[in-house]
């Protein structure tokens, strides 16, 4: 595995394995790695020639208030856990590399970015993610880029991007990695002590006990998102925002007849955690 920190570095090797007809893969992450990125690695590693993954803690799209300071780094552990996944160039450019002086562009979806984690963190913080992965795909050029279903807004506003500017470029959802005892894997985990550590399983089980309403046959949304509410309440979490929306415009629905997605966030201990649940419609 090659670690290369300049758009020039990874430019010349990505034109050369062009050269030799091989297809790209691209994984963006901010680092961390957990069982979630590792997957998306190995989806990579089984459907392309050339895999990279890019490492950077991205500045722009979080807050003032939010934990760009101490958000985990081990890039020497990152290094060795990409490598063992098979993967061919770790790219982890600088900060000036990604913004170097006089950058004045950003990319704005309307809309999507309008609710749920754009609401609860602001549109800086879409706009900085929508506006890195487009950097990505044209510095990297991949085929194919593979984007976790546990930042499902993420994924819905990286789909409208690649359509709307007509990037060439397949993007492939993967389904949400959790622990055994149903947490969604998170970098942010690590900033839960060993008491949020227990009280964040209620994420998952909430949606859980409305996913299994839902399966028995409940559409209601308010009956759906009390249940869930529930409980959250009995866990002694107080949510951010847990909504039902339409899982392709993010809409705000009253039931659950069409596709939906059951989102939330809420701070757990030192983390702030987001989930969701697909609830398929009829
Ligand atoms: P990061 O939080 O490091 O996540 C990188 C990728 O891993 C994202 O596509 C995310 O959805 C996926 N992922 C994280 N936890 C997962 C889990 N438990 N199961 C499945 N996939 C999971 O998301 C970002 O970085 C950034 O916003 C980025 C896209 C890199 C732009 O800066």
């Amino acid at each position: 595995m090659r670690i290369l920190r300049t758009v020039a570095e990874v430019r010349t090797a990505i034109a050369v394995a062009k050269q030799e007809n091989k297809t790209v893969g691209l994984v963006p992450t901010m680092g961390a790695f957990h069982e979630g990125h590792l997957t998306l690695m190995r989806a990579a590693r089984a459907d392309t020639d050339l895999v990279v993954v890019s490492l950077f803690v991205n500045p722009t799209q979080f807050g003032a208030n939010e934990d760009l300071s101490k958000y985990p780094r081990d890039g020497a552990s990152d290094a060795s856990q990409a490598e063992r996944e098979g993967v061919d160039i770790l790219f982890a450019p600088t900060p000036d590399e990604i913004y170097p002086d006089g950058f004045a562009t950003s990319i704005h979806v309307a809309g999507l970015t309008d609710v749920l984690d754009g609401a609860a963190r602001g549109p800086h913080h879409f706009d900085g993610v929508a506006t890195v992965v487009t950097k990505l795909f044209t510095i990297v050029t991949p085929d194919v880029a593979y984007f976790g279903e546990k930042d499902a807004q993420q994924l819905l506003v990286v789909r409208c991007v690649t359509r709307d500017l007509n990037l060439p470029v397949r993007i492939e959802g993967v389904p949400i990695v959790r622990e055994p005892d149903g947490l969604a894997m998170s970098s942010r985990n690590v900033y839960l002590d060993a008491d949020a550590r227990q009280q964040a399983t209620a994420l998952n089980r909430a949606l859980d006990t409305a996913q299994a309403l839902h399966d028995s046959g409940e559409r209601d949304a308010t009956r759906l998102i009390d249940a869930a509410a529930t409980v959250l309440r009995e866990a002694g979490i107080t949510p951010e925002y847990l909504e039902l929306r339409d899982a392709e415009t993010l809409a705000s629905v009253t039931d659950t007849t069409h596709d939906t997605l059951l989102a939330v966030a809420a701070r757990v201990g030192a983390a702030r955690l987001i989930d969701n649940h697909f609830l398929k419609g009829d």
